[in-house]
């Protein structure tokens, strides 16, 4: 069971950081209580997990004028520290490919949630910069990528993986990636959901193939189980 680890990109304007009008993958209750303490954004743009048991990084990192929320994981116990990015924003590949090399990662998939207008992926760039790096979006979102992923599919980075559940709603296409429930893996597991699901809030579904109540069952079966 999911310990209700909301990871986003994007957030609706009442929601716990409100003072900055974020949009927020999903994280840990215990992850959105220590975020509230002190200087939140600090707090959020350098978010790492902290297990003796678990072997992943997680890196969390924010831009401002998307209000998007891009998560860096690597498994950090493999030799080549193999790595992902989840919803690279255009602006800051910068920032982020500036990072995976401070770490010693090895960047090897850059990854969306969904294809959207409100969602300006960094994915293109990254692959220009980094040779080798291949881009994943879902099947159902028919965005440009390397590789297609589907429901129950899983993604491998080291000996770690994330899981694919299909969460249209948003989207016709929106996908959440949930951490692997082996051994390694953070407990409680950890879903990043895209615009599916905010903290406090949900994206849009409104237009671009958006359903009130596909994204409801969606999260309720999905993103919460
Ligand atoms: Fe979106």
């Amino acid at each position: 069971m999911l310990g209700f680890h909301l990871l986003r990109s994007s957030i609706s304007s009442s929601n716990l950081f409100s003072n900055f009008s974020a949009k927020t993958h999903l994280f840990s209750l215990l992850s959105i209580s220590r975020l509230s303490n002190t200087n939140p954004r600090l707090q959020m743009e350098c978010y790492s997990t902290s297990s003796e048991t678990s072997r992943i990084l997680i890196r969390q990192l924010f831009e401002k004028d998307s209000s998007t929320y891009t998560y860096l994981l690597a498994d950090v116990a493999h030799p080549e520290k193999p790595a992902l990015l989840i919803d690279p924003v255009d602006k800051t590949v910068d920032r982020d490919l500036s990072l995976v090399k401070e770490l010693g990662l090895k960047l090897i998939y850059a990854i969306n949630t969904h294809c959207h207008a409100d969602h300006v992926t960094g994915t293109g760039l990254i692959k220009g910069r980094v040779p080798g790096v291949k881009s994943i979006i879902s099947k159902e979102s028919r965005a440009k990528a390397d590789l297609f992923v589907e429901h129950g599919d899983k993604i491998y980075f080291g000996d770690l993986y994330l899981e694919v559940r299909a969460t249209p709603g948003h989207t016709l296409g929106c996908v959440t990636y949930v951490t692997g429930d082996g051994s390694g893996h953070p407990q409680p597991r950890m879903a990043f959901t895209g615009d599916a699901l905010l903290i406090h809030g949900c994206g849009r579904t409104d237009f671009q193939g958006g359903s009130s109540s596909q994204l409801y069952h969606s999260i309720h079966s999905q993103a919460r189980t």
